[in-house]
């Protein structure tokens, strides 16, 4: 189909990720990792310091003295919400982008990536194999990210799909994308993490989140705790527009993760109060930035 092609072409137009963003992810997807590593990324780049040391200093994270270096800063904030800030000045030309095909507002895939982050995060000890808790929540942070580049070419494709979905012709929004577009957000999310060289595991994350029995071997457990990151997420108020409605979550999640459904609802809870502490910050980060 031309338009499913043009729009991979587009994917590859996209600028590429910043080197220092590049290597926090490459850092964060070993599990041996040190601390040190993460502060000597994020010094060497003038924009994330400014941005770390904004946060550290705001009303969200209320400390007595003033945060003067990233040093100082990580201890405050986490690795989690450094990396955050990181990626999200980075993207935030992607994430901020109105999501007219999904009639979602301004915004609202950014604060949907990141509750699904936290969930995810909070998710990943209840693995069945290990799971870093830091990928876990990078993959939460850039699942859905092929929405922000499908956006625009699905909002002309409205009124086919609602008409579809009145008629009952698709099972969820990624088949009704499918069918208007020919490729879907989850694809082009794939073709994405590919274009930026992202480890492997986080391209799995962004290609098979919403049928995560599709993911390799390798990386399935991590993209199923995603999986029901997103549903969390989309429960807790935090959809993106439209494809909230028809969600499915994939049950066999259970092979992986061995989480109860008690155990669930607090990670919900747990996640919505994160969410409201971290949203000022990390929204604040994103504001003016390219
Ligand atoms: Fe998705
Ligand atoms: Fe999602």
């Amino acid at each position: 189909m031309v338009v499913s092609k043009s729009i991979i072409e587009s994917v590859r137009a996209l600028r590429p990720l910043s080197p220092s963003a590049a290597q926090l992810l490459q850092v964060m997807n070993n599990p041996n990792h040190s601390l040190r590593e993460v502060v000597q990324i994020a010094q060497r780049d003038a924009v994330i310091t400014a941005h770390i040391l904004r946060v550290a200093n705001s009303a969200a994270f209320a400390r007595r003295s003033e945060v003067s270096t990233v040093e100082k800063a990580l201890p405050v904030l986490g690795e989690r919400t450094v990396v955050g800030i990181a990626l999200g000045i980075c993207t935030a030309h992607l994430f901020n982008a109105p999501l007219e095909g999904y009639a979602g507002e301004k915004g609202e895939l950014w604060r949907h990536c990141l509750r699904c982050a936290i969930a995810a995060r909070e998710i990943s000890p209840f693995a069945a194999a290990p799971v870093a808790p830091e990928l876990a929540f990078t993959g939460g942070i850039l699942h859905d990210l092929g929405k922000a580049v499908i956006s625009s070419y699905l909002a002309n494709e409205r009124d086919k799909i609602v008409e579809g979905y009145d008629g009952g012709q698709f099972s969820d929004y990624l088949s009704a994308e499918q069918a208007a577009l020919g490729t879907n957000h989850a694809e082009v999310g794939g073709a994405l993490g590919v274009h930026w060289n992202l480890p492997a595991a986080l391209v799995q994350v962004m290609l098979h989140h919403h049928h995560p029995h599709n993911a390799g071997e390798q990386a399935r457990a991590l993209v199923y705790i995603v999986h029901l990151g997103d549903f969390i997420a989309m429960m807790g108020g935090s959809g993106t527009g439209t494809d909230t409605m028809s969600y499915a979550i994939d049950q066999s999640y259970s092979a992986y993760v061995k989480i109860s459904k008690r155990e669930l609802e607090r990670v919900m809870i747990r996640t919505g109060d994160e969410f409201e502490q971290m949203t000022s910050a990390t929204l604040n980060a994103q504001e003016g930035s390219v």
